[in-house]
């Protein structure tokens, strides 16, 4: 068998969640940023004794957009798929579905919704994945292992169509003067949204807001308007607030079930 690691991880914690759940797998993997897959080619095909992982954050409770069609040029073969999204602490809404709806061709094993810091906000999800997520993510890893055993059966994830709207932010990094025109935030940018002649604006009708600029940028001289960062926390305080938690399934759920069916045939007066 062999793994597949699919991520799209702008600020790093999309990458490390699959990193602790990765882990998990003692076989050879091979790791592919979506963002590259357009430069670098396709491995456009997969075997039905693969493993593929594929692993995206949420924007705006959905997949981010310019993932949908490289997605759809993988040929899922019937390979067993597991689906991840992390989410900055407000909510992942219709991301699994949208990623499970895409990659049709696959069959899909297990999905799991991985709370990270929220990379547009950090206060919110600060610290996560933390040492109790890693725990559970780790578990949840070798459930995945164990699931791959037995008969394949089809699963259902979170999630509603029509899908959320998409909808973008306000957030537009620009460099200052400490920028050396070296182009790696041109390179980096998955949608193309710096222009090739000058790297210090962006074309805020493209930008995703995803934020890969400024973590690639080697002078740190990439910035999102602080005072817009400000009136967003604000705004979001509400829905971001609290500690929201790791979702799992199908596997563990069923573990879950199983659990109480159990309890409440030898304890039936506590249900
Ligand atoms: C444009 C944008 C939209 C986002 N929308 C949501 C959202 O709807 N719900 C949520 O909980 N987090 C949201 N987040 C936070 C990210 O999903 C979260 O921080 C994710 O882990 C970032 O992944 P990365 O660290 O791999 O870049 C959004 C982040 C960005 C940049």
């Amino acid at each position: 068998m062999k793994l597949y690691a699919f991520y799209f991880s702008p600020t790093g914690g999309t990458k490390k969640v699959l990193d602790i759940i990765c882990s998990a797998w003692d076989c050879q993997t091979e790791w592919m940023d979506l963002s590259d897959l357009p430069k670098t080619g396709f491995p456009v095909s997969f075997r039905e004794t693969d493993l593929y992982i594929v692993a995206v954050p949420s924007f705006s409770g959905r997949v981010p957009q310019f993932i949908v069609p490289i997605l759809q040029r993988l040929q899922g073969n019937q390979a067993k798929a597991i689906l991840i999204s992390t989410y900055g602490n407000r909510a992942f809404d219709d991301t699994l579905l949208e990623l499970k709806d895409t990659m049709e061709q696959a069959g899909f094993l297990c999905y799991c919704a991985a709370v990270t810091r929220h990379s547009v906000m950090p206060r919110y999800g600060a610290g996560r994945p933390g040492a109790e997520d890693k725990k559970e993510l780790k578990r949840f890893a070798v459930q995945c292992r164990e699931l791959l055993k037995q008969p394949f059966t089809p699963i259902g994830v979170p999630g509603s169509r029509p899908y959320r709207t998409y909808g973008s932010i306000p957030v537009k990094p620009r460099a200052d003067k400490c920028c050396m025109d070296c182009g790696l935030c041109y390179q980096k940018c998955p949608v193309h949204a710096i222009p090739g002649d000058h790297y210090r604006t962006c074309d805020a009708n493209v930008c995703i807001s995803c934020l890969q600029c400024i973590t690639v940028c080697p002078q740190k001289a990439r910035h999102v308007n602080r005072f817009i960062l400000k009136a967003a926390e604000i705004t979001m305080r509400k829905t971001c607030s609290g500690r929201k938690p790791n979702q799992f399934g199908p596997y563990v759920l069923q573990n879950c079930r199983a659990l109480i069916m159990t309890l409440s045939k030898n304890y039936p007066a506590a249900f």
